[in-house]
């Protein structure tokens, strides 16, 4: 049976019941097409608006007329929608479940506390100097505190920027450089599997390099960590003195609400910037459509804030509708590879969205953790971050999901601030590994490489001929870039990067991306960042970095390292360049797999072939193409004999 004609039919009871049925999604798509802005004004009254937009749809992706405005004229603050407007009925409802990493360790907080907690933060950054438009990293554990620093700044007007906790000293200094940052919120530690992730150190090293005027420091492990006098100050300090409440600064609906960095084809990671209207719109449209949700169930992504999907349903679109939103600090397999399921059990969660990376990994380990746990509170499944394969959606869906639970594989980017494609689980029969079909207002097409329309059945390049509210605005501190990034190889259309199949059914089956970015775990690398951390190396002459299929990751990392003169290749060498990597980005950037390579192959004006490296990593060879028109064909045939792996 192939999966294109694999159908799970919406079950009746979901039909019955689901915010959106299939006529009910037929009729969305329609009216968001034939009228925009009576369909998205009528839509954004979901959100309590200080001033309601009258300024709806205003977006042209031409060149000589380039702009991206929605509810241009609208006021609203996204604290006051995430907490505030719940307090009269839900005050005591639980807003955050904490699940430590270290199983003994949870807790909650009420609604009522959510907001008590934010008013303080959001004073105590003021009492650092933080003003509306100022820029605040925020690099924390996935701890309350975290969701709590995002709506701090986001109730006082300030831009957060949240720094992944897995990334290095030397990430976080390029990311406060790039935005400006003027505080640092950061914690003593983090854990992860048992182990302590120093952060306040990491955070120390990178002001080595750049300066802020503060750095707010959280208590979460206890750890005895160096202050700097003048610069540093102890959040539990700081709190002692601050007011319970604070007002929220009245937002434009474009100013910009966040700056989250990820990696793209060429140079440094680029600030993708989110506005405040339009992201928290679509944050909270898509959370309640696609997973159904209703104010109070239990909502879990596994998600860390410091990607999008943290940032859209960890914190901004669960909150905004109510939610009680689960954060987690560990991994999947500590301490053991039941984990997921067990906190499942014990917080009663009804949605459970996670990666296949996860999925894949725990299915290693066979059916046996699963089915120690009783998992009869779930009622929807998800997954994001990368093409699901149909195994491990089928396993998903058997041993995780008894065959009761539908599951929603939900495509976007960190570009689009919400979900894009994805099934509704009452209007839209599943097919394993394919996201199915857009949203209402969400318009695909598939071009080939010379922008040509592809109708019907037929597979291309993944582009959006019109604007959506959660899009990204810009690219901070660089408006050409942004144009030049997603605008100009398809002259009016958005470019996502990926590559992209339509079936007969009209749906929709992402194939990854066409672009040099590899996909490693769900997190978006991209290879030239890659090869740049190894160029650091004083042994190293040369590198090319390219993705490979790797059975858990999804694709792994595969490094080209050309060496200097009178270097003799070492597995110690290969060992530090690894650590390279690490130290200059993060351990997830570490390689794979490393071949030294004396030449690589290139055209005859010095351009790297990446499609032959391609396919040598990938191990397939025997499609290695033309190589004719290589500077020195001989090249290829050294690197096919000394592959590793
Ligand atoms: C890239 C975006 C979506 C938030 C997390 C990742 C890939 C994402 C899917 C999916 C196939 C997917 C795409 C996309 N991707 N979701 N359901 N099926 N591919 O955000 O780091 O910005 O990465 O992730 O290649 O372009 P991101």
């Amino acid at each position: 049976m192939t999966t294109e004609t694999e159908f799970y039919p919406v079950p009746a009871e979901w039909a019955a019941k689901a915010h959106m049925d299939r006529a009910g999604y037929e009729a969305a798509r329609v009216a968001a097409q034939a009228a925009p802005d009576a369909f998205w004004a009528e839509a954004a009254k979901r959100l309590d608006w200080v001033k309601a937009p009258t300024k709806i749809k205003d977006v042209s992706f031409a060149k000589d007329d380039f702009h991206i405005h929605w509810f241009a004229d609208g006021v609203l603050n996204v604290a006051y929608n995430c907490i505030d407007r719940h307090l009269a009925e839900r005050a005591d409802q639980t807003a955050i479940i904490f699940e430590g990493d270290d199983p003994s360790v949870s807790g909650a907080i009420t609604y009522a506390e959510l907001h008590a907690q934010v008013c303080r933060m959001a004073n105590v950054l003021k009492n650092l100097g933080v003003r509306k438009g100022d820029r605040v990293t925020i690099y924390l554990p996935m701890i309350p505190a975290a969701a709590v620093a995002m709506l701090a700044c986001a109730r006082i007007g300030a831009i957060h920027s949240v720094v992944f906790g897995g990334f290095s000293p030397d990430s976080i200094a390029g990311r406060i450089e790039d935005c400006g940052s003027t505080v640092v919120i950061t914690a003593d530690e983090g854990l992860r599997a048992g182990k302590r992730i120093p952060l306040k150190a990491n955070v120390d090293e990178a002001l080595t390099k750049v300066s802020v005027d503060k750095v707010l420091v959280i208590a979460h492990t206890g750890a005895d960590v160096p202050i700097v006098e003048g610069r540093d100050v102890r959040f539990e300090e700081a709190v002692k003195t601050v007011a319970d409440d604070c007002p929220c600064e009245p937002m434009n609906a474009e100013d910009p609400l966040f700056i989250l960095y990820t990696s793209g084809s060429t140079g440094k990671p680029k600030g993708v910037m989110h506005t405040t209207g339009g992201y928290l719109f679509w944050a909270s449209y898509t959370h309640e459509l696609v997973f159904d949700y209703r104010p109070g169930e239990v909502f879990w992504c596994t998600a860390d804030v410091g990607w999008v999907t943290g940032h859209s349903y960890v914190v901004y679109g669960a909150l905004a509708n109510a939610a009680t939103t689960l954060m987690f600090e560990g991994v999947p397999n500590y301490p053991d590879n039941g984990r997921f399921w067990s906190v499942v059990d014990k917080h009663q969660v009804e949605i459970f969205y996670t990666a296949p990376t996860a999925l894949r990994a725990l299915m290693r380990d066979g059916d046996a953790p699963v089915k120690r746990s009783s998992r009869k509170s779930l009622r929807l499944l998800g997954s994001v971050g990368e093409p699901i394969n149909p195994e491990a959606w089928r396993w998903y869906h058997e041993v995780v999901g008894e065959g009761r639970l539908p599951i929603v594989d939900t495509w976007w980017q960190t570009e689009t601030g919400g979900i894009l494609v994805s099934p509704l689980p009452g209007a839209t029969d599943l097919k394993p590994g394919s996201a199915t079909k857009p949203l209402p207002g969400v318009e695909l097409e598939l071009v080939d490489a010379d922008g040509k329309v592809l109708e019907g059945p037929n597979s291309g390049n993944l582009v959006i001929t019109d604007s959506w509210p959660g899009q990204m605005r810009g690219v901070w501190g660089d408006d050409q870039r942004f144009f030049d990034t997603y605008f100009s190889a398809y002259p009016g259309k958005y470019f996502t990067g990926d590559g992209c199949r339509r079936d007969e059914d009209g749906y929709y089956w992402i194939t990854g991306r066409v672009d040099d970015v590899i996909n490693v775990s769900g997190h978006r690398m991209g290879t030239a960042e890659v090869e740049s951390a190894l160029v650091l190396h004083d042994d190293v002459a040369e590198a090319a970095v390219v993705g490979f299929p790797h059975d858990i990751k999804g694709q792994g990392i595969y490094a080209f390292v050309t060496l200097n003169a009178g270097v003799t290749p070492s597995d110690e060498l290969r060992k530090a360049l690894i650590a390279q990597v690490r130290h200059e980005i993060g351990p997830i950037a570490a390689p794979d797999a490393i071949q030294f390579a004396p030449g690589l192959p290139k055209t005859r004006s010095g351009k790297i072939m990446r499609r032959i490296l391609r396919k040598i990593a990938e191990n397939d060879l025997g499609s290695l193409g033309d190589t004719s028109t290589l500077a020195d064909p001989g090249v290829v045939e050294d690197l096919v004999k000394n592959r590793v792996g």
